[in-house]
């Protein structure tokens, strides 16, 4: 099969090379696993960066590793001790960091960590919604406890996971600003936003006290957001681990678990109309590398359309 694969960390995305590999099938698929041919896949920008990139659950190295954790594609084998899916079965869902991933025809994967994609969803959207979705699910709701009524800073609120948690967080009752650069402003708004402060020329501390604040920026930016949340309220980040406190609350950071139940609510609101995925651009496998390693600046989660 034409796989994506990486074997030198220092070289970052200029490193990937498409080849071929063996498909997984029955060696490369393990207790509870299905294989999936892969329709639609999504890769996250810093991925490289992470160590499991690069090793297995046990510290040793597993390059050439394929990266790539986000999937939209069909069924094609089961392995012993699956359960929940069949052969033939449209799927989407989240891959195991640790493990081979998308950017490839095939892909290995726990039955567990896949949801039923509906006939109706193109795989493209379904591969869209899967990282941005249940990680903007989980920081809401999981660990934020954000319940109707409340309000909610959400930063990068133009950007793929902030687009998303704009548009749950709405949904679900609460008061949403969003923030981000000036030329994000009516991106935000038009997923949902109700007030927006741009980051570059605006004082964030203007916004006032919130319940909740969803970072993805980091640094300096979550420090300061810090200030802005109300007694009991919680700063939730997805940008790694951070000594920034609330006065009286809580931080919460988290890397994004599959869910099948949640993926499943996802979709159903993709399908009625409740929510839209933040796709910038759509690529094929064999243009993906050329596609990461373009210096134009893409806005919005970059799909590679594996299968046509
Ligand atoms: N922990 C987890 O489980 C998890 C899960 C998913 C993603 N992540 C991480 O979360 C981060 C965001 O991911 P994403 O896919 O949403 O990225 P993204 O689409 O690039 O969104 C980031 C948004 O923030 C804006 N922004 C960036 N720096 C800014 C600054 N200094 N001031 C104002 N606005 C700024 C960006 O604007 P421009 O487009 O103009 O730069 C963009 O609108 C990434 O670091 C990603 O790796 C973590």
């Amino acid at each position: 099969m034409k796989a994506i694969i990486v074997t030198d960390q220092a070289a970052g995305i200029a490193g990937m090379k498409l080849v071929e590999r063996p498909e997984p099938n029955g060696e490369g698929a393990n207790y509870g696993d299905v294989v999936v041919q892969v329709y639609a896949s999504g890769f996250t920008g810093d991925e490289l960066s992470w160590p499991s990139t690069w090793i297995d659950r046990l510290g040793r190295d597993r390059t050439p590793s394929i990266p790539g954790h986000e999937l939209a594609g069909v069924v094609t084998a089961l392995s012993y001790g699956t359960t929940g899916l069949s052969v033939g079965q449209r799927v989407f869902g989240l891959t195991d960091w640790t493990r081979d991933g998308t950017l490839a025809e095939y892909v290995a994967v726990e039955a567990r960590n896949l949801a039923p994609l509906p006939g109706d969803v193109d795989f493209t959207a379904g591969a869209a919604l899967v990282m941005p979705g249940l990680t903007a699910w989980q920081g809401l709701f999981e660990h934020g406890r954000l319940r109707a009524g409340q309000s909610v800073l959400v930063h990068g609120a133009a950007g793929v996971v902030g687009s998303m948690a704009v548009q749950l967080a709405r949904e679900a009752g609460a008061y949403v600003i969003g923030t981000g650069r000036a030329d994000g402003r009516q991106t935000a708004l038009d997923f949902g936003a109700q007030e927006f402060v741009d980051l570059e020329n605006d004082v964030l501390e203007d916004a006032g006290g919130v319940d909740l604040v969803f970072d993805v920026l980091g640094g300096d930016i979550a420090k300061r957001s810090a200030g802005l949340i109300r007694a009991g309220g919680t700063l939730v980040t997805i940008t790694g681990p951070t000594d920034v406190r609330p006065a009286d609350g809580l931080t919460v950071d988290f890397v994004v678990m599959p869910d099948r139940t949640q993926l499943s609510g996802i979709v159903q609101r993709l399908r009625e109309g409740r929510l839209r995925t933040h796709i910038g651009a759509i690529s094929t496998l064999d243009d993906a590398v050329a596609t990461f390693n373009s210096t134009r600046r893409v806005k919005g989660k970059t799909i590679i359309r594996v299968r046509p």
